[in-house]
């Protein structure tokens, strides 16, 4: 494939790295910024320039890795330089496919993607909608450049994406809270704040390599090491008497619905 970049930042370095270890493509990347464009001179046989080039309409996907704020003028200053039938890939929070088209001033293939920060390390997950102009051929494009930094899972409704982002986007953030709070539970118990810190994290990672194995539910693994009237029993039930199934519900709830206020252009 032939795809360009516009935004050579953190993400599109994430999905440039991956796409040069897994297949053949022809790269390309646009950044105004000198920094960005030093950092992508790394990537051998990845062509880099500072603004759009003439042969952006020879792209198969162009993907949009800059931050929401400046969308609007980049599809400003690309509605004339790409054809209509170029797949765009999306990868800004809270910009509607409605918006996009708007500045555009015309319909287009666009896949909307919620990508989340471990696609930075491959270990990342994109929640992905397509416009109703994306076919197949899309639709597979899609899937295999955000497949280079992770799992993929398509969504049938563009508000979808906002409980996207309320569980996979956010929710490292959640994670991390816990091995935070697991952290200083440790300490409190008395151990030192490094071997808690090594406990909490290894704990996460061992945890999410388990449940992530296709073959056993996470409720099964669960009372697999939750023998009657054990130590993790007694930890489960001061969780469940605090509400922890309740308070992730209300957090992925406030999430998702921030979501919402965002993309119908609330206050940030
Ligand atoms: N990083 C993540 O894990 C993550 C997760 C989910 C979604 N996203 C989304 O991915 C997008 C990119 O995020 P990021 O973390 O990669 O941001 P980033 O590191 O700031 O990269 C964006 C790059 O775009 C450049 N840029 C600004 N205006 C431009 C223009 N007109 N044409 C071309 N490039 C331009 C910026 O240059 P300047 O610095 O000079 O402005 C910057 O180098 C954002 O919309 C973000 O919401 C990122």
């Amino acid at each position: 494939m032939n795809i360009t970049f516009i935004g050579g930042g953190n993400m599109a370095r994430a999905l440039i790295g991956g796409l040069q270890a897994s297949g053949d493509h022809q790269l390309s990347a646009v950044d105004p910024s000198p920094e960005a464009r030093t950092a992508l001179q790394a990537f051998s046989d990845l062509k880099v320039y500072s603004n759009p080039p003439p042969e952006l309409a020879h792209s198969d996907v162009v993907v949009l890795a800059v931050k929401p704020q400046v969308l609007t003028s980049v599809l400003h200053e690309l509605a004339p330089a790409i054809a209509p039938k170029t797949c765009l890939l999306s990868v800004a929070a809270g910009f509607s496919i409605a918006a996009m088209e708007s500045a555009l001033q015309r319909s287009q293939p666009i896949v909307r993607c919620m990508p989340n920060t471990p696609a930075l390390l491959g270990y990342g997950i994109t929640g992905l909608f397509a416009s109703a102009a994306c076919g197949p051929q899309e639709r597979t494009a899609a899937e295999q450049i955000m497949g280079a930094v992770g799992a993929t899972v398509w969504v049938h409704e563009e508000d979808e994406i906002n409980a996207v982002t309320a569980l996979s986007g956010s929710g490292p953030a959640y994670f991390y809270l816990m091995i935070e709070a697991l952290r200083d539970a440790g300490e409190q118990l008395g151990l030192t704040r490094e071997t808690a810190t090594s406990l909490a994290i290894q704990t996460a990672r061992g945890a999410g390599a388990m449940a992530a194995r296709a073959d056993t539910d996470p409720a099964t693994l669960r009372a697999q090491v939750t023998s009657p009237g054990g130590t993790t029993a007694a930890g489960i039930k001061a969780l469940e008497a605090g509400g922890f199934q309740d308070l992730i519900e209300r957090a992925a709830r406030a999430a998702r619905d921030r979501g919402r206020e965002l993309a119908a252009g609330g206050e940030a």
